[in-house]
């Protein structure tokens, strides 16, 4: 195999799995991080997020020497020929990306270029970023130095973002030249998957879009299972019907409290303000956002319609982080569902089996419980928020005895309805 030796800046989800994963695939890789204090600790082997799978990567790759930590670009650039830049893009209040650590990026980088070099955005950006970032870096590199500038956009999950990353369904890379493909493909040579090759723009555009289109899914969806409560429908079993249309598929159709993390909101929200700025008004995203928004409403409807008076009542809760097999509580719908029933007066008890450090830090009032059991205890109602396997596990009938009222909102439609109905639940799911 073509070895390469290889640059990643920044030491986020995206820039460590995408650093430990490259090597692993036989790639000499830097990463590179401007925080020392998270560098010094990747150097002991401590790592800053949780990821199934990620510590053992980390360690593997270090003990091998194939991996290390660096503070800078400098030295980060010394021997690599390709690097990725996978820093942070966070959301501004209008929906735009900041995009302030990519622009200082890319001059240091021009500062320190040594050797012609590929040089990817890995994180999510806004179309023409490419196009910036080149001409960028094409400034302030006074010496000269040759390079390429490639769009390579991620598709990792949360959760299953290292097997996301070794079996990818496809490497979409947006280049500009034929030595950058060839790079490119030689880079990625290991994974023997379809590599679709695309101008920049297309391939910055391919991210966006596929974000998008997989939130409008989940939308459309709610926005029937809505109908399928009104009529007595059950929208499990007309998403299952769906879904066996090849054409439809069966994934992203399921109803509940909605989508969140730190990728479908923010990445819709940006491609509905590219799309206004360059002269489209994508109308149908704007829709998208609303029910999505809608659902967490309704799900804390659903529990005011059990409970009758919130003010008062004690609401256990399943599930903080926005999605099984995650610490990451950004953007979860559990935080605005948390908020919506505080400010009517209920008390909160909450479990969730990895997310509640990072909970600690943001939510005030609510009792953090150290099983689910104990969130159900007492409890007026129990909410499913976040479909932990584990909760479909748990001793429903050891539930009923501990709770205050039998009731069930499942959020997340994971329960088997008779099933629980049969052990005297009062059961209300989302759609159905
Ligand atoms: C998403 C995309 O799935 C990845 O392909 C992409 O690379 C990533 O964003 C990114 O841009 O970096 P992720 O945010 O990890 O990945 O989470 P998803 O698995 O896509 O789930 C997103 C949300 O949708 C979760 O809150 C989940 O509960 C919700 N969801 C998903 C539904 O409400 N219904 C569904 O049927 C599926």
């Amino acid at each position: 195999m073509n070895s390469q030796k290889v640059c990643v800046i920044g030491c986020g989800y995206v820039g460590l799995v995408t650093g430990a994963c490259l090597a692993e695939m036989g790639h000499g890789v830097v990463c590179v991080d401007n925080d020392r204090g998270k560098i010094k600790a990747l150097q002991k082997g401590r790592i800053p997020i949780y990821e199934p799978g990620l510590d053992i990567l980390v360690t593997k790759n270090r003990v091998r020497k194939r991996l290390s930590f660096a503070p800078s670009i400098k030295e980060g650039l010394k021997d690599a020929g390709i690097v990725f830049i996978a820093v942070g893009t966070p959301p501004r209040s209008d929906g735009s990306a900041d995009l302030t650590f990519i622009e200082s990026v890319a001059r240091e980088i021009a500062l320190n270029l040594q050797r012609y070099t590929v040089v990817i955005e890995k994180s999510t950006v806004p179309v023409e970023t490419g196009e910036q970032v080149e001409k960028t870096i094409a400034r302030y590199n006074r010496r000269r130095v040759s390079f390429d500038m490639v769009s390579n956009p991620e598709f990792l999950r949360e959760g299953t973002a290292i097997h996301d990353f070794l079996h990818p369904d496809r490497i979409v890379i947006g280049v500009k030249s034929e030595r950058a493909e060839k790079a490119m493909r030689d880079l990625y040579a290991p994974l023997k998957t379809k590599v679709l090759v695309t101008d920049l723009k297309s391939s910055e555009l391919i991210k966006h879009a596929s974000n998008s289109f997989l939130a409008t899914k989940i939308s459309f969806m709610n926005a029937v299972g809505r109908v399928c409560e009104l009529v007595g429908a059950d929208a499990t079993q007309v998403a299952e019907g769906m879904g066996l249309d090849p054409r439809i598929g069966k994934s992203f159709l399921q109803a509940g409290i909605g989508f969140g993390g730190f990728c479908l909101p923010k990445d819709l929200e940006a491609f509905l303000y590219i799309s206004k700025k360059v002269g489209y008004d994508f109308d149908l995203l704007r829709m998208v956002k609303d029910i999505n928004e809608t659902q967490r409403a309704h799900f804390v409807k659903k529990i005011e319609e059990a409970v009758w008076i919130l003010k008062g009542k004690t609401i256990g809760l399943l599930g903080i982080s926005f999605k099984p097999r995650t610490d990451d509580i950004r953007f979860a719908p559990s935080l605005d569902i948390i908020h919506r029933l505080q400010t009517q007066g209920a008390k909160i008890k909450v479990y969730d089996p990895v997310a509640m450090p990072k909970a600690k830090t943001v939510l005030n009032q609510a009792t953090f419980c150290r099983n689910a059991y104990d969130a159900a205890r007492g409890a007026d109602c129990l909410g499913i928020v976040t479909e932990w396997p584990e909760f479909g596990e748990l001793d429903f009938a050891k539930i009923k005895k501990l709770m205050e009222n039998a009731i069930i909102v499942d959020g997340r439609n994971m329960l088997n309805p008779t099933r629980i109905k049969a052990l005297g639940f009062e059961y209300k799911g989302m759609g159905r």
